[in-house]
């Protein structure tokens, strides 16, 4: 089901399919990642046109523990500072690598590296929809930190009209049956029709909200994203929104003590130190799980695990 199969978007997956991947990354942790070298020979690509920190290194993590070789492509580095197209550089990689992770600023860009390349390519975030690698290492995370993800009342903060990680977060919580989803943002940053009218599809109880104040004493998870800079298309708009929320550790003594913040990061100011130290902050462990899960994940897409 998953064997060289490309990863575009996490609505491509069934709810099963997802559970096998939180399967093998439950066997992943409990051998401390050491599950030998079952990609010795192979090599991985990443071709990331966007700037990433987790994303990219975790992957490179993934791939080496799993014993695989990586290559990257700098772009600054590359031809196609010469001029050369994302398509021709993508064929290069496709000839020398077993498997291309991309990431890209541009809507589409996993897709057209997946009709250019023979080997399985991974959507490592491409435009403002998809970015289904960290969806499920979110899921993964709730899952672990909570025993489940079906009843549970989530928030989604932010930016959920241009962020890619709480579109593709809230994509895949409507594969499992949760309470209801509060999604909670200044009004020109409410998501995207398209998003509007899936969770309207499958029935999702859900609440659009500017108001953190009216959903947090009820929430299990609140999911924390940034305000996008980079991808407003007019900057004064930008410098009105920022800052719109900043989540606090004085602001989440109201929420229930189980509640557990999630973030994909980076942050800017949308979350505040102050809550790194309580019982609340889940983000530096998502950020941690994304080693074993996207180990999980390029072993399954290689046919490995
Ligand atoms: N969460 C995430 O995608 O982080 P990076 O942009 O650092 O990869």
């Amino acid at each position: 089901l998953w064997k060289f199969r490309d990863v575009i978007s996490i609505l491509d997956y069934t709810r099963d399919e997802l559970e096998h991947l939180f399967s093998v990354t439950d066997v992943i942790l409990e051998r401390s990642l050491d599950v030998g070298k079952p990609l010795d020979g192979k090599i991985v690509a990443t071709a990331f046109i966007e700037p990433s920190t987790r994303t990219r290194l975790s992957f490179e993590t993934a791939a080496k523990r799993l014993g695989a070789e990586v290559i990257n492509l700098e772009p600054h580095l590359s031809s196609m500072t010469k001029g050369e197209s994302l398509t021709d550089t993508l064929r290069m990689l496709d000839d020398y690598a077993n498997l291309i992770v991309i990431r890209s600023p541009y809507e589409g860009s996993a897709k057209h590296a997946a009709d250019v390349c023979e080997h399985p390519v991974i959507n490592g975030g491409d435009g403002t929809q998809h970015h289904p690698t960290q969806a499920m290492i979110d899921l993964y995370t709730i899952r672990k930190l909570k025993g489940r993800i079906d009843g549970l009342e989530v928030g989604v903060l932010g930016d959920l009209k241009y962020g890619r990680a709480a579109a593709s977060f809230i994509y895949g919580l409507t594969k499992f049956n949760v309470k209801r989803i509060w999604l909670i943002s200044p009004e020109p940053l409410s998501p995207r029709p398209e998003l509007m009218d899936r969770l309207k599809r499958m029935n999702v109880d859900f609440v659009k909200t500017e108001n953190l104040e009216e959903a947090v004493e009820d929430l299990d998870i609140l999911y924390v994203t940034r305000i996008q800079k980079e991808r407003f298309p007019d900057p004064a708009e930008y410098e009105k929104l920022r800052g719109s929320y900043v989540i606090t550790k004085k602001l989440l003594s109201r929420a229930s003590e189980d509640l557990k913040v999630l973030h994909p990061l980076p942050r800017v100011d949308e979350l505040s130190n102050d809550v790194d130290d309580t019982p609340y902050q889940a983000y530096f462990i998502q950020a941690k799980l994304g080693v074993p899960v996207r180990m999980a994940l390029i072993g399954l897409v290689l046919g490995v695990f």
